[in-house]
């Protein structure tokens, strides 16, 4: 999830936005950072054109401008159990309303992102997609949906739609319109072209009895030039284990040596499945060609449309191995590469300020381990930085979110609310306050199963408050006690001074579950607004939504 503020590129516009007719305009939805990429691109390629291009952010797009749009194209991400993100609650939500205008002047397009291990892959982007239709908008391009490796589908997808739009604005003025680069002068480490780090420190920070392995990790930037603000993420590229690369092989009876040409790359199978595939999520694509090669009618009968929670808990509890195991199916080298989705990076929220920690990042880190069947599960990236030992070195680049920042302004309260891993981006904020010496107050709402194995950071916390760096700490250990104890509990037991803080202007941040966390704690901020404001609860969404508009309600879910 990412969040606006201090540091935040401006949504940009490479030339004002004046003759509607003769503009492209780009308007994108990101959770995470991916559709935000995709479209800058789409942006920067346009530009390079002479196309009259602005790109932004769908909560920095007054959609009044719709009905004057001529050419509007769309990059939105859903989250996982098919939902907008944050960025585009409020431009979803229009679209979808009566307040829609008709729209038969414009020409669109629509690229969806999301994750096929989702049944409810880019479902907003659909919605969109058709919404826009309806409205009698004309649709120039096919929506194009994409899964987490987004170059396979968007970057044809941009090449098309540039295409089109070269056609479609072909009177704008020659180029000469100057175009303003879109990030200042690029650094050198990309997604795509990561920093080698090094690690330096991998130490558990929950005890031995504890039900979780959550591992605090150090990683050196001496050297790379790299920097990062408090509310980032770290991208990493994972390896897949040896030993999960050779069940696969084993239970497909394929050579790790056979060579595998995808695209005018070529490797050998070993390396396409160590470096460059998923092995550990299963995706609907995938298990479509499957049960076609099984000739599998259980796995057919889950792809229909009626079968939708069986396939969401099929596709929930399965990885590659056990369908490979369980419905056995006769796959080529080159046929099993190109229908496994290739492998993306792991995004963490960065746990460390460079205020505190200088050349270095810190990272929280859960290790993600299940049984299925009796067989270790894991993460693909926990399992694999979990294993990394102090010197190790591992592929890293920095992910901005300028959606989930301090406030600008230092005498500003903040409330902070991270349970379990959720913690990593207020240790972050709680450094960087310090170090600035900050004179606003910092609340922070920490929860976890037991407080004797998983209080994270405790004595980092304790000294903080001894210090003043922290100026209220409330704890929710869920398993202490007969009852569960949540983070939204001890929101609602402290209602009055919470509404007190956040009507004198306090920023309020959430980090961790999405599916479950988030909502409650969006609950009990509703509830607490109705009742300490005395709002009703329409009232109560509004006075939520205004602060998320300010800026001042963020969230980082995952
Ligand atoms: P539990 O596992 O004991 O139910 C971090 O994972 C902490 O978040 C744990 O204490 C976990 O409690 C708790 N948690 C689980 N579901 C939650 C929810 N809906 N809201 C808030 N916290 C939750």
């Amino acid at each position: 999830g990412k969040q606006a503020g201090r540091g935040a590129p401006p949504a940009i516009s490479a030339v004002a936005a004046t003759h509607a007719a003769r503009q492209l305009t780009i308007v994108y939805g990101s959770q995470t950072g991916n559709a935000k990429r995709v479209a800058e691109s789409l942006a920067e390629r346009t530009g390079a054109l002479g196309l009259n291009t602005r790109v932004l952010r769908a909560d920095r797009y007054a959609t009044r401008e719709l009905k004057d749009e001529h050419l509007l194209y769309i990059v939105m991400s859903t989250q996982g159990e098919g939902e907008p993100p944050d960025d585009s609650l409020g431009f979803v939500e229009f679209l979808s309303s009566r307040r829609a205008p008709k729209l038969p002047q414009l020409k669109y397009a629509v690229l969806g992102l999301g994750d096929s291990s989702y049944p409810l892959f880019c479902g907003i982007a659909q919605n969109i997609d058709a919404r826009l239709a309806e409205l009698g908008a004309q649709r120039v391009h096919d929506l194009g949906t994409a899964d987490l490796d987004i170059e396979t589908v968007a970057l044809p997808w941009q090449d098309a739609t540039i295409a089109v739009a070269q056609k479609a604005l072909k009177q704008a003025e020659a180029p000469g319109a100057s175009v303003t680069p879109l990030h200042p002068k690029a650094a050198r480490v990309t997604r795509e072209q990561p920093y080698l780090a090094e690690l330096l420190l991998n130490q558990a920070v929950t005890g031995r009895d504890s039900q979780k392995d959550v591992r605090h990790l150090e990683i050196s930037l001496e050297g790379s030039q790299l920097s990062y603000q408090p509310g980032d993420a770290l991208g990493v590229w994972p390896t897949q284990s040896e030993a999960l690369v050779q069940a696969v092989l084993a239970a497909l009876r394929l050579d790790a040596g056979e060579a595998v040409e995808i695209n005018k790359v070529s490797r050998s199978l070993k390396e396409w499945l160590t470096h460059h595939r998923e092995l550990t999520q299963l995706t609907k694509p995938f298990l479509a060609a499957h049960a076609e090669l099984a000739q599998s009618a259980a796995l057919q009968a889950l792809l229909q449309a009626d079968a939708f929670d069986a396939l969401k808990e099929f596709l929930g509890t399965r990885q590659l191995i056990d369908v490979l195991k369980e419905y056995p199916a006769k796959w080529t080298a080159q046929g099993l590469v190109k229908a496994l989705r290739p492998l993306t990076p792991r995004m963490y929220s960065i746990a460390s300020s460079q205020a505190a920690v200088d050349a270095e990042v810190h990272l929280t880190l859960a290790n993600v381990a299940y049984e299925y069947e009796g067989e270790n599960r894991w993460g693909v990236a926990s399992n694999f930085l979990t294993r990394l030992a102090e010197g190790d070195k591992l592929p890293i680049f920095i992910e901005e979110n300028p959606r989930f920042r301090l406030p600008a302004d230092n005498s500003r309260d903040v409330i902070m609310i991270g349970p379990g891993t959720g913690i990593a981006p207020f240790r972050a904020f709680v450094q960087e306050r310090s170090a600035a010496g900050a004179s606003g107050r910092n609340w922070l709402f920490f929860g976890n199963p037991h407080f004797s194995s998983d209080f994270l950071y405790q004595t980092e916390w304790q000294r903080a408050l001894k210090d003043g760096d922290l100026d209220r700490l409330d704890l929710a250990f869920s398993r202490d006690q007969g009852e569960k104890i949540y983070v939204q509990h001890r929101l609602l037991e402290r209602a009055a001074e919470l509404y007190d803080w956040i009507q004198g202007g306090a920023h309020v941040y959430v980090c961790g579950d999405a599916t479950r966390m988030a909502k409650d704690v969006h609950q009990a901020l509703l509830r607490i607004a109705q009742e300490e404001g005395g709002l009703d609860e329409a009232q109560a969404k509004q006075w939520l939504d205004d602060l998320a508009a300010q800026g001042r309600y963020a969230r980082d879910v995952y």
